[in-house]
């Protein structure tokens, strides 16, 4: 069984309502006088792409080395499937399941795809299994349904779009529950990048929850389902993609209009289900003050 079938016929949910796979609770990391976050919640569930956009300085790299035990956090909690964790280093981060492709994407330019892929994971170090390997690869790249000449080739012949696919595909040889990618499409072309997204649909649709960093709102808005904005190493909204404007984005993002992203912060708050949050009138009651415990 391969890995994302082991996650389509595992936890399938969708996003509404379920538990999440990662919940951040005020999460604060300083460097020196600098408090690059101050107090964060992030949440992410299976079958569910966040994209966590901000500024320049906003906190997003701060996070992503959080998430993947880079920099264990000053204060705060983190919970995966509502059990409390500590991510103290990038060990910790993978045996929980977190996967961080980070922008340098870590490859080795002069090995081919399959030595990459199975860098320091090698199926069985004591007789490296070439045959194995390779037909897992083959396996794994073709249910991302990803583009790749042959797997023979150094990944330096490999274009942007084919070479984030590589670091993709290696982390989810760890069989993760959540993939964290910084700035996947940064450097890519129009077709690699809509090559890139593909794969980030799939990712979700295999049931991972995924988190991307990015700051190209085009590329968000067309594979996001919840945007995260940071802003000075703060919560500065939480928005569903089909919900919110540009105009509300760059709001949030910038800090320019913070009158409307408060108010639309209510807005939602008070649009919620919350059962007893409105006070009903009915004829048997008179007002508030007059009822005693
Ligand atoms: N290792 C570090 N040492 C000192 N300051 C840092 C370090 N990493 C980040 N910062 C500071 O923390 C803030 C947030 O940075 P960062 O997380 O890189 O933001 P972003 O990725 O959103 O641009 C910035 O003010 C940055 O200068
Ligand atoms: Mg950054």
């Amino acid at each position: 069984m391969t890995v994302l079938e082991t996650r389509a016929d595992g936890d399938r949910r969708g996003p509404g309502g379920a538990e999440p796979v990662l919940r951040l609770r005020g999460i604060s990391k300083s460097f020196g006088a600098v408090a690059a976050l101050g107090g964060v919640d992030l949440d992410v569930r299976a079958g569910e792409v966040v994209a966590v956009v901000g500024d320049n300085g906003a906190g997003k790299s701060t996070l992503v080395k959080v998430l993947s035990g880079v920099h264990p956090p000053d204060a705060g909690t983190i919970e995966r499937d509502g059990r409390q964790v500590q991510l103290g280093s990038p060990a910790d981060a993978r045996r929980l399941g977190i996967a961080t492709v980070f922008q340098d994407l870590a490859l080795c330019e002069n090995l081919d795809v399959t030595a990459n892929l199975f860098l320091g994971q090698e199926l069985r170090p004591w007789a490296l299994d070439d045959v194995g390997m390779e037909v897992r690869s083959w396996t794994l790249l073709r249910e991302l349904s990803a583009r790749l000449p042959t797997l023979g080739v150094p990944v330096s012949s490999l274009s942007g779009g084919q070479r984030q696919t590589v670091a993709i595909a290696r982390t989810l040889l760890g069989d993760p529950r959540v993939i964290v990618l910084d700035e996947p499409t940064a450097a890519l072309g129009v077709a690699q990048t809509a090559e890139v997204l593909n794969l980030v649909e799939r990712l979700r649709d295999n049931g991972l929850a995924v988190i991307v960093i990015s700051h190209n709102m085009e590329d968000v808005r067309a594979v996001a389902d919840r945007i995260c904005v940071l802003r000075l190493g703060r919560n500065n909204g939480d928005f569903a993609v089909d919900d919110v404007t540009n105009e509300q984005l760059v709001a949030a993002i910038t800090g320019a209009d913070d009158n409307a992203v408060s108010r639309r912060a209510e807005r939602r708050a008070g649009a919620a289900p919350a059962a007893g949050a409105e006070p009903t009138t009915s004829p048997s009651t008179t007002t508030d003050q007059e009822v005693t415990p």
